[in-house]
């Protein structure tokens, strides 16, 4: 994502690995769209679109009179919260983003314009640092030959720098590091392999594209020496919502005695959620599952398909959070409350 001379460009995924094609995001419209159809997609990165947006919007009313942009900016809130529901980083963006205008007494729209400015800003400065820390704290867990194993997309397309999951290999890598990683496909929409595969190939990680039910036998095979994969949402016990397949991921992992860690930013934290079971997930159109096996219009209208876009991963099941402040550890109500001085 890329944010220069006032302008918000992203790289549409959905045109990955195939072709890298840059789209502008000048109105909420457009941003709503790019984030309900998956051109911009994974929980950090829908947050720092949202908080752009917002500024754009701000900076689209500046003939408004501070009353009516703070309506604008409200409407605006309440359209892009409906963009998608289960990244909980979306909200949290665009609350931010609220704050400025409704916390602090702006003397005009000039000043309110560019307070929004700064603020979306801050939120994606923050991301990257917050990956960078990630990485840091993360890469310890990585000794020489490695094999890591990661599901869906993590780094720099999903994040507002290099990455969490992918962070973590990125640092340990730098720190030299010898590594390989085993890539999810993540089906039905291929995250993996459109996403983060064609991230590691451009990075030079040694890496392995497999279809989803080939991790099982890798893992019995020992080849597997670590699970690493990121959160939309994170409940205030510990469970993880993350992309669809993530929980067999965990589970196979426990069986087999691998470590699991969910790599994500304070932001990713919803303490509002007592628990995964607390958390909305995603429902998407059974065309997504039924594409590549070619079904006509007629065949798909009658077609039944399960199609949640995430499921919750039991806390239970994962070794450890890794966040930009250190890794959490269990027990995970007790490890969040602390991080995030809650009572
Ligand atoms: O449906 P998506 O592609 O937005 O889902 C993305 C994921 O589930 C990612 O694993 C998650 O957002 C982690 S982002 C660093």
């Amino acid at each position: 994502m890329i944010f220069k001379d006032d302008q918000l460009q992203i790289i549409d995924q959905t045109r990955l690995p195939a072709e890298r094609v840059y789209i502008t995001l000048s109105s909420k419209e457009e941003s709503f769209d790019a984030i309900a159809r998956l051109r911009v997609r994974g929980a950090p990165a829908i947050g720092i679109v949202a908080a752009y947006t917002m500024y754009i919007v701000a900076r689209r009313s500046s003939d408004l009179p501070l009353s009516k942009m703070h309506s604008e900016l409200d409407s605006a809130a309440r359209y892009l919260q409906k963009s998608r529901p289960t990244a909980v980083n979306l909200s949290w963006a665009i609350r931010r983003m609220q704050a400025v205008y409704k916390t602090a007494n702006h003397p005009d729209t000039a000043t309110l314009i560019r307070s929004m400015r700064a603020e979306a800003v801050a939120i994606h400065e923050e991301d990257a640092r917050a990956c960078r820390a990630m990485g840091q704290v993360g890469a310890e867990l990585i000794a020489d030959d490695f094999n890591i194993l990661t599901h869906c997309h993590t780094g720099s397309l999903a994040t507002g720098g290099w990455g969490t999951a992918l962070g973590v290999i990125y640092a340990a890598a730098e720190a030299g590091r010898r590594l390989h990683v085993y890539v999810d496909e993540t089906r039905p929409l291929g995250q993996g392999g459109r996403l983060t595969f064609w991230e590691l190939m451009q990075h030079n990680i040694p890496c392995t594209l497999i279809t989803d039910s080939m991790a099982g036998s890798l893992m019995r095979a020992g080849r597997i020496n670590l699970v690493l994969f990121g959160a939309d949402r994170i409940a205030r016990n510990g469970d993880v919502a993350n992309k669809i397949g993530t929980y067999s991921v965990a589970a196979l992992a426990n069986m087999h005695a691998i470590p699991v860690y969910s790599v994500a930013p304070l932001s990713t934290i919803d303490a509002d959620m007592k628990s995964g079971a607390d958390i909305p997930i995603e429902q998407r159109s059974s065309k997504e599952v039924l594409q590549i096996y070619g079904y006509n219009d007629t065949l798909l209208d009658n077609a039944s398909v399960y199609n949640p876009a995430f499921d919750i991963t039991p806390a239970g099941l994962l070794s450890g959070i890794i966040t930009e402040k250190g890794i959490l550890g269990k027990p995970f109500d007790k490890s969040i409350s602390k991080i995030l001085n809650l009572k």
